[in-house]
């Protein structure tokens, strides 16, 4: 097999289609005339109807080590009833694409995929995450390549260029390319402007996104899903507005504008639940006060993920986006089951004990994002989930595939340009998050890397359970 640095980047058929459409000027004008032409390449509405997913045969292997590791039969066998569940192919690192001694290449899993497939149809989910000056906020997953025009040139040409001509390659056709776009990166421009490091990212950010889009597109069977974060992030007001109008400058800046943009994907690798059952109305007043004003909330309205997915998909149609776009929730991580969740609302008169008492979302604060203790396996991946219209919801999938850690909790030295994050340290109290303690796992390794801990405790308080 030949390797992606091998490659001449071609002119394949569905790349010629995509190009020929755009010199004839169908797809690079304004984004009225995107929404009415006739599209270059069929894309399809929602990629996950009809379709099988790559079940990734790395993360199955480790699912099964980890069920041969532990002692209670009982969870071997939720493990075991987990393992071939499709999760997201990342590809952290430009070593990603050709394949570390950790990690097979991207050529490989897609070989892999091509053969699941047979004549099916099969979604590909894919996480595009290196870009320069990443995690500018955090350290855990500080990138490999600087925030600087040179690493903007390696950007495009070491990275996103040879996934491209993999992808482009005529035997991976009928596959349907799901891309998770940059995790974290135009959240990180809305809220965290105070911090230089963001500032300086910033532009680098934009530019990387919007090229990765356009090529993406031109592939001809990539469905681009933008990352949103979370609901307990982006969900008050100004950040919403501001998210919403970072994405559409990014995606109207941007070769293809809407065309080549599938939806959203929101709770990326993190654990916010998919719905407070017991926490339904912002405005209920308990206690002398409204809900969305306990402590735990902060005034943000949108409690859960199918709030902010919602709350996202009318803000971005305002924004000029097509109505058909479709929303994507991780819940990989987020379903907080086992011993200690709540079964039934408070009956406290107290505000902050209402909400404690109800919430299913068990962190010491909604900003706690590294290796959360007590969270748990959430909905298996599904298509087009029902029960939430309003989210127009393409499919729950699973990108961070569980039991991968998010951070080290100490320093642990590598070639990943990972750092030790203290949000990853169980024994740090952060101002971030209001002081509290950051509620992680002790004895986590470097992020991306198995968790043996960790995936026992996910599999434990899955949420539904696994049956
Ligand atoms: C890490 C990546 C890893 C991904 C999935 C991220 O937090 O930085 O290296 O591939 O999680 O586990």
């Amino acid at each position: 097999m030949s390797t992606a640095a091998g490659r001449a980047r071609g002119t394949s058929p569905r790349r010629s289609r995509v190009l020929a459409a755009a010199a004839a000027g169908a797809l690079l004008a304004a984004p009225a005339l995107v929404a009415t032409s006739a599209p270059a390449v069929a894309l399809e509405d929602n990629p996950f109807v009809g379709a099988g997913q790559y079940v990734n045969p790395d993360w199955s292997a480790s699912v099964e080590a980890a069920a041969g590791q532990v002692n209670d039969p009982g969870l071997a066998a939720d493990m075991l009833a987990v393992a071939d569940e499709p999760t997201s192919v990342w590809m952290d690192r430009i070593a990603a694409i050709e394949g570390t001694e950790r990690q097979h290449g991207l050529e490989w899993h897609l070989d892999q995929a091509d053969a699941q497939s047979g004549s099916s149809p099969l979604v590909f989910n894919l996480v595009v995450y290196d870009l320069p000056g990443r995690d500018c906020h955090a350290l855990a997953s500080n990138g490999e390549l600087p925030a600087t025009a040179a690493g903007m040139e390696r950007y495009r040409t070491e990275y996103i260029d040879p996934i491209v001509a993999l992808l482009d390659q005529p035997e991976y056709e009928n596959l349907r390319i799901v891309a998770t776009i940059e995790p974290d990166s135009l959240p990180n421009l809305v809220t965290n402007q105070s911090d230089a490091d963001c500032v300086t990212a910033a532009p680098y950010y934009r530019q990387g996104v919007q090229y990765a889009l356009s090529e993406l597109y031109e592939v001809g069977n990539v469905y681009s899903y933008l990352d949103a974060a979370h609901s307990g992030w982006l969900g008050w007001p100004n950040n919403a507005s501001g998210s919403a109008q970072e994405f559409a400058n990014v995606i109207e800046g941007s070769t293809y504008g809407w065309a080549a943009v599938s939806g959203f994907v929101t709770n990326t690798a993190n654990t916010t639940p998919l719905e407070e059952p017991f926490l339904t109305s912002p405005d209920l007043q308990v206690g002398g006060g409204q809900v969305r004003s306990a402590g735990w909330f902060q005034w943000n309205p949108d409690f859960d993920e199918v709030d902010w997915t919602a709350h996202l998909y009318d803000l971005m149609v305002a924004q000029g986006a097509p109505s058909s776009i479709g929303m994507l929730i991780d819940t990989s991580r987020n379903g907080w089951g086992g011993p200690d969740r709540p079964t039934a609302v408070s009956t406290s008169t107290d505000l902050n004990t209402y909400v404690n008492e109800s919430r299913v979302d068990r962190r010491n604060h909604r900003g706690a994002w590294c290796n959360p203790a007590g969270a748990g396996i959430g909905e298996r991946p599904t298509v087009t989930p029902s029960g939430h219209p309003e989210s127009h919801l393409d499919a729950y999938v699973w990108v961070k595939p569980p039991g991968e850690s998010d951070g080290s909790s100490v320093e642990i030295p590598n070639d990943e340009g990972k750092r030790l994050d203290r949000m990853c340290d169980p024994t740090y109290q952060s101002g971030e998050l209001g002081g509290n303690y950051t509620g992680a796992l002790a004895d986590a390794p470097l992020s991306g890397h198995w968790f043996q801990a960790q995936f026992e405790m996910l599999v434990a308080n899955a949420h539904p359970a696994i049956d």
